[in-house]
């Protein structure tokens, strides 16, 4: 039986034409020869595209492998400066965010996020009363969260951003689905110490090519210098990225099928009793189920060949994450979903 794999937040469309006809017009210099992007005074073609699509300075686009290199990168820059070093993070959060700062045995200190109706939200001012007591040297915000799918609001972003000025702040926005990139400009033109992280891994599908970016503000000099790479990037990984940079179409009508089977599993699995899904920004949405059901219905989905995550974190142990996939995808899993609860409950 074919394995259905919804459990890592990856893009099950796959991404576009363009990208993979880019990797078959690879020529042999691109394998053999460094780039030469340097010579025209920049650190590669891919960066240089990336600047001038958010208008920004092409040094103050910074490129990794992935959005995790990138997260790494500032915590090796900004973390392990000196001792006792802390990092702010919401208590619901990646957990790959404290195991990085453990690498460099910086301490991680949370900020709540609170259950509402049917999503989870910032409560503002016990973040800034953290903020004030704990005096951390890098603040994380994710913005679509993972594992809980919310967004912080402009409002609340401009909010908080004007009153964490002494403290580096990274935007995780690697569950970016829009197309407008023009808040990107104006918060890291605005923000001197603001690095926003994105990845071609989520939207465009492309995970296996391990690309990130960070635009960053005036203020981040250390991780700039840090970040430049003397023998440049993966020549055939840029070329990938920017095929899809050029797809916009195609990977609108993503976005757009991913955000209508999101609204789909959030209105068929809220009908089942005792399931409750949050609302989402990202490609992936939050279920509430009840804690004796957890293994049972891990089971009945695996023999499905349906995989999914379910969480086993402390502060989110009765829920499951499953990501957006394909349209026929998706209506397997609501559909096993569904036939479980029938069977099961009876
Ligand atoms: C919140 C968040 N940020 C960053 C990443 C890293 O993505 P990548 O390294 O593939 O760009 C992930 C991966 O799942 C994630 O969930």
């Amino acid at each position: 039986m074919e394995k259905i794999y919804l459990d890592r937040n990856e893009n099950n469309y796959g991404p576009s034409p363009e990208c993979l006809e880019a990797v078959t017009t690879v020529t042999s210099d691109v394998f053999s020869i460094y780039s030469n992007a340097y010579k025209s005074g920049y650190k590669s073609d891919l960066s240089q595209r990336l600047a001038e699509e958010f208008k920004i300075s092409e040094d103050r686009v910074l490129l990794g492998y992935g959005a995790e290199d990138l997260l790494k990168q500032v915590i090796q820059t900004y973390l392990k400066k000196k001792k006792k070093s802390k990092l702010l993070i919401p208590d619901h959060s990646w957990w790959y965010y404290k195991e990085i700062a453990n690498e460099v045995k910086g301490k991680s200190c949370e900020y709540p996020l609170v259950e509402g109706k049917d999503s989870y939200e910032y409560d503002i001012e016990k973040l800034l009363e953290i903020y004030k007591n704990e005096k951390p040297d890098v603040v994380f915000i994710a913005s679509p969260n993972n594992p809980t799918g919310n967004s912080i609001s402009h409002d609340e972003l401009i909010y908080l951003l004007d009153r964490l000025g002494n403290s580096f702040v990274v935007l995780d926005e690697a569950y970016w689905f829009s197309s407008n990139n023009e808040r990107a400009t104006e918060l890291v033109n605005k923000y001197p110490n603001l690095i926003i992280i994105r990845t071609f891994s989520k939207l465009y599908a492309l995970a296996g090519i391990r690309v990130g970016y960070a635009l960053v503000g005036s203020k981040i000099k250390r991780m700039k210098k840090l970040s430049n790479r003397y023998l440049g990037y993966n020549r055939i990984s840029e070329k990938i990225a920017l095929a899809a940079m050029k797809s916009v179409d195609y990977y609108n009508d993503i976005a757009e099928k991913m955000r209508n089977d999101r609204d789909l599993y959030f209105t068929e699995l809220n009908k089942i009793e005792n399931v409750k899904v949050y609302k989402s920004d990202a490609n992936f949405v939050l279920v509430k189920i009840e804690k004796d059901l957890m293994s049972p219905l891990k089971e009945f989905l695996v023999e499905k060949g349906l995989i999914i995550k379910f969480m086993d974190e402390e502060i989110v142990n009765s829920h499951m994450r499953i990501t957006i996939g394909t349209q026929e995808q998706n209506r397997k899993v609501i559909e096993a979903i569904t036939e479980f609860y029938k069977s099961y409950t009876q």
